[in-house]
């Protein structure tokens, strides 16, 4: 099939290079200039892994291009993918994006006598796509619903492991407003993809999105909390706890006698808290709405609560541990809201970087990729250091706060610790040391969930 996309942030570029790379004929468009040049020359203006060799590869094979032109992509294609930013502005979603791009595709739409279905990828509050996306294409085509179709196809693609997701989807969701939409968009997937597809209509797809990550966010801040019981009580690992919550055949099923152990598993961890670009924006997105139409979303409320709470504990275990933190100098080990990315948004990092800051602690920071984008998030917060050695970032510390699991990171020798620290002590916020191990290196280790 010929397929428009609209925005080229990781959503667009990596559903764009995916479909090309399935075999349609894609058009990755934007506005930005220097995006589609950078594309055009094969070269990913992301970090994901495996996308530079594959848009290289669609690049060249000619099955993607990439354009300014929404014009010429929208008239030369039969179904155009909306996926361009959907920024958390007050307590919601701003939909001025959504809104342009639903706008322009329906002006083209307006000249084109073909059949065309348009699709909201961009994760959108319920009834975004019936009650605000169709009006304007109705609109601004001065068509109607039957001249061109319309569906919302969440994506659930993670960070650092984005191309695999899409190559190899757990559902495909497909929320049609009518039979017709659904029958033209199911085709790019159902000779290309082995999944099921789960046939929706678009509020219920909306849905599902929030719902998915909602789960995931609160296993996580439910982790955390039965960690910080621990903490309090004492001589609990709560590592050990979880793992054992997770061994449970219902989390863990034993299939021809082989443990079969699912990713949702991992979020079974007590750490430092959620952050990116989705889970703490979609879960205050679905709470703002919830709250608009009349529902109190507890547990949704006490999820981002607690791991709010993460930071503030882990600056107070720090207090009590070193006896202060104001002049110490202290490592942070891991600025990147999660491995394999050097995205900082939300970072939790990030976060107690400032407070750490606030309390008058200088700071050395390491990162394996994301030194340059916490430098621009932090720019102006003095007294913050940082190093692409995480040895020159280790030098004279009071302390090392793990942030981040990079195994870089976690396959740190302790001797390396004791070797470069003033005083070898380091808190693992990920739960990615082993503590006995550090004992035998005579590092002081304290963990979330895990008090002596
Ligand atoms: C998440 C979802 O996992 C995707 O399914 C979804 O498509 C995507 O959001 C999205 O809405 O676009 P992502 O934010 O890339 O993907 O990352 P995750 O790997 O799920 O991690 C989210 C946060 O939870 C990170 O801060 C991560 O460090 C944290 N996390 C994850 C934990 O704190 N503990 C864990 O055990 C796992």
């Amino acid at each position: 099939m010929n397929i428009s996309i609209i925005g080229t942030g990781y959503v667009g570029l990596v559903t764009g290079v995916c479909l090309a790379y399935k075999g349609h004929k894609v058009f990755c468009a934007d506005k930005q200039q220097h995006i589609i040049d950078s594309i055009s020359r094969g070269v990913s203006p992301i970090y994901e892994q495996q996308l530079d060799s594959m848009l290289a590869h669609v690049i060249k094979n000619n099955d993607l291009k990439a354009t300014t032109d929404l014009n010429q992509a929208v008239m030369e294609s039969e179904i155009t993918i909306i996926a361009v930013g959907t920024p958390y502005i007050g307590d919601q979603i701003a939909l001025t994006y959504i809104k342009e791009a639903a706008h322009e595709v329906g002006a083209i739409l307006k000249n084109k006598k073909d059949y065309h279905v348009v699709c909201v990828k961009s994760t959108v509050v319920p009834t975004t796509t019936d009650t605000i996306v169709l009006p304007i294409l109705k609109q601004a085509s001065g068509k109607e619903l039957g001249d061109f179709g319309l569906v919302m196809n969440p994506e659930f693609l993670k960070e650092g492991e984005a191309v695999q997701d899409f190559l190899n989807p757990d559902r495909i969701i497909i929320g049609a407003i009518d039979e017709k939409s659904y029958e033209v968009f199911k085709n790019i997937y159902q000779y290309h993809f082995d999944a099921p597809i789960i046939k929706v209509n678009p509020r219920t797809a909306e849905m599902i999105k929030y719902a998915s990550n909602s789960l995931l966010a609160t296993l996580i801040s439910f982790s955390n909390e039965i960690a910080a019981i621990s903490e309090e009580a004492g001589g609990i690992d709560a590592l050990k706890v979880m793992e054992s919550v997770g061994l449970d055949k219902r989390f863990t099923p034993k299939v021809r006698g082989q443990l079969i152990k699912p990713d949702a598993t991992k979020y079974l961890k007590p750490g430092r808290g959620f952050g990116g670009s989705c889970f703490p924006k979609d879960i205050k997105s679905l709470i703002s709405f919830s709250v608009q139409r009349g529902y109190d979303p507890k547990i949704l409320k006490s999820v981002i609560a607690v791991n709010e709470l993460q930071i503030k504990r882990i600056l107070c275990t720090l207090k009590k541990e070193l006896s202060g933190i104001q002049d110490k100098t202290i490592a942070i080990l891991g600025l990147a809201f999660k491995a394999n990315t050097d995205d900082v948004r939300e970072s939790q990092s990030i976060k107690l970087i400032r407070e750490l800051k606030e309390a008058g602690t200088k700071l050395k920071c390491y990162d394996p990729a994301a030194v340059e984008k916490a430098k621009t998030e932090l720019l102006g917060c003095d007294g913050v250091e940082f190093f692409n050695d995480y040895r020159e970032a280790l030098e004279g510390t009071d302390a090392a706060i793990l942030m981040t699991d990079w195994e870089f990171i976690t396959s740190i020798p302790f001797s390396e610790y004791v070797k470069f620290m003033k005083a070898p002590a380091v808190f693992d916020c990920c739960r990615a040391l082993d503590h006995a191990k550090a004992k035998f290196y005579g590092v002081k280790y304290i963990g979330i969930g895990f008090r002596e």
